[in-house]
């Protein structure tokens, strides 16, 4: 049935709509590409030079094989050109506006048989498929950035779509080279569902300063061991998508974590949308959190080796672990003394520390610690922390082997209080029968470079320790998304240890 797919167009070559080409390209199939002026068709044709010459340049292209790929797309500004086209794919900005008068042209335009699919990120395809005359034709082909690298399709049909369409767009994602996952049509689908509510709980809490933007960046790239930070990967996606898919997002559900983060708007409106304009979060050339070593925005908290004050001499460690760091401190010279002795006391914890703050001499003297993964350690200041204590105690666990992520002495610090609500979101996506944990767990593997996918995560951690987690969460902030789901308390109570062992 894919032999049927002989030639697909592309509408919009921004930096979706070129990487779409490319990928289609390299499987050997007949592209056209269209745009809507000359300069906009330049800078698609840009992109596919730019995004092949890399691949040439790293020596994973020839010369030979890199001009047949660009051979095989041709440029236009005609939609017209598309009348004998099997199946387009729409990339055009993420208004819902500009989607429909695209498809009633293409309606006008492709032959009757044609599929016409969209990639919007989280629009309702009903609705973009109703102002055509041949719905059951209309699908979702969703693609993510960037598009030549990352191994999904998410392939969404709705109510009409034709019967045996969907597989048969799932077996061209394939010819392709990609994984597809296939799901009906919820606003933001599998990955854009899970992933821009925890981009935006990301700019929330940057914004009531619970760390700074390096930081957190820094916390979920080594700690959470993603490809990259929250703020990083919204410059890659765009401020300006990221934030039309939360407003849909929104829309749907009336949840006001959906609701963009003023940060974003603020920063759109100045024209910082990412990496395409230049810059987002990040400027020019600022990519750090890409590299490994921290950026330098000059935000409070950075955890830059040169904000490290003096390394104490003398230091208490208290709580769960805290034998197994303080032996690792003392291997730096560092002295464990009793509490009342220290200059600095550690309290390894996740919890707010504040609540030891009381039973210590000196309460200026506490810092929350957090060891995350193998290589990151965060540092809580509470109200009461001297900052140079703090300072101290980030120079003494990078000694340790570890990089410091300063932040706000709140429940679950930076990286749980991020992976958390996440992990409970995909629970109750799972729960509601929207898609498989399998499914899930692909999609964010492949949709985002996730090493794991949630449920994988879950279960790695332990089902209880995610669920105290979202416990310490829900009692200190209150928001509904923060309780555990229903169905992961219910497994914990029913001592199920892992998702795969689910009934
Ligand atoms: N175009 C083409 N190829 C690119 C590219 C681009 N823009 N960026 C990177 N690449 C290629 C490189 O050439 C390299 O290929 P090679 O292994 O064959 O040499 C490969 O990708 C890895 O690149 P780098 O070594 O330069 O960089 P990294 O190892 O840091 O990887 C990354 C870059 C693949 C972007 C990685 O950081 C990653 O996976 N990040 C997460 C991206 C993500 O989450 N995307 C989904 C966003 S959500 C979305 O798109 C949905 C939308 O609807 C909002």
């Amino acid at each position: 049935m894919t032999s049927t797919f002989v030639t697909v167009g592309v509408v919009g070559l921004g930096t979706m709509g070129a990487g779409i080409a490319e990928c289609f390209a390299r499987a050997g199939i007949s592209v056209i590409g269209v745009e809507a002026g000359p300069e906009a068709l330049a800078r698609g044709r840009g992109h596919l030079e730019d995004s092949t010459g890399r691949a040439l340049a790293k020596g994973r292209l020839t010369e030979a094989a890199r001009a047949e790929i660009l051979g095989r797309v041709t440029l236009t500004t005609s939609l017209e050109d598309l009348a004998d086209a099997d199946l387009v794919i729409e990339a055009v900005p993420e208004v819902m506006d500009f989607k429909r008068a695209v498809f009633t042209d293409l309606d006008r335009i492709c032959k009757p048989s044609a599929v016409l699919a969209t990639n919007t990120s989280s629009l309702s395809i009903t609705a973009i498929a109703a102002t055509t005359t041949r719905p059951g034709r209309v699908i979702g082909m969703h693609f993510f950035n960037p598009a030549p690298v990352m191994k999904l399709i998410e392939v969404i049909h709705t109510m009409v779509t034709d019967e045996g369409l969907a597989e048969e767009v799932a077996d061209l994602a394939r010819r392709l080279g990609k994984t597809p996952v296939t799901v009906g049509d919820r606003a933001g689908f599998v990955v854009n569902r899970l992933l821009l509510p925890y981009l935006n709980h990301a700019a929330v809490l940057l914004e009531s300063g619970l760390a700074g933007r390096d930081d957190i960046d820094t916390a979920m790239r080594l700690g959470a061991g993603l490809p990259m930070g929250p703020f990083a990967l919204l410059d890659l996606i765009g401020l300006d998508t990221s934030y039309e898919v939360l407003s849909v997002l929104f829309q749907e559900s009336r949840d006001r974590r959906h609701a963009p983060a003023p940060i974003l708007r603020e920063r759109i409106s100045a024209g910082l949308l990412g990496r395409k304009a230049g810059g987002g979060f990040y400027g020019p050339g600022e990519h750090a959190d890409t590299s490994g070593t921290p950026g330098t925005s000059g935000t409070p908290g950075t955890s830059d080796p040169s904000a490290d004050g003096p390394s104490p001499k003398r230091v208490a460690v208290l709580g769960e672990g805290g034998d197994a760091f303080a032996a690792r401190l003392a291997d730096e010279g560092i002295t464990i003394t009793p509490v009342e002795e220290a200059e600095a006391v550690l309290a390894l914890s996740s919890v707010p520390v504040i609540e030891l703050a009381p039973r210590l001499p000196h309460p200026e003297r506490l810092v929350g610690v957090h060891l995350v993964g193998e290589g990151v350690a965060e540092v809580a200041s509470t109200v009461l922390t001297d900052p140079r204590v703090a300072r101290a105690v980030q120079g003494l666990v990078r000694a340790a082997g570890r990089v410091p992520v300063p932040c706000r002495d709140r429940a679950e610090f930076v990286v749980d209080a991020l992976l958390y609500p996440y992990l409970n979101d995909a629970v109750r996506m799972y729960d509601s029968g929207y898609a498989t944990c399998e499914d899930i767990d692909v999609a964010m593997r492949l949709g985002c470079g996730y090493r794991q996918g949630p449920f994988e995560t879950i279960d790695a951690l332990g089902l209880e320790t995610v669920r105290d987690g979202l416990r310490a969460l829900y009692a200190e902030y209150r928001e509904p998304f923060l309780a555990p789901a229903p169905l992961l308390e219910q497994l914990v109570a029913a001592g199920v240890r892992s998702f795969r062992d689910r009934p």
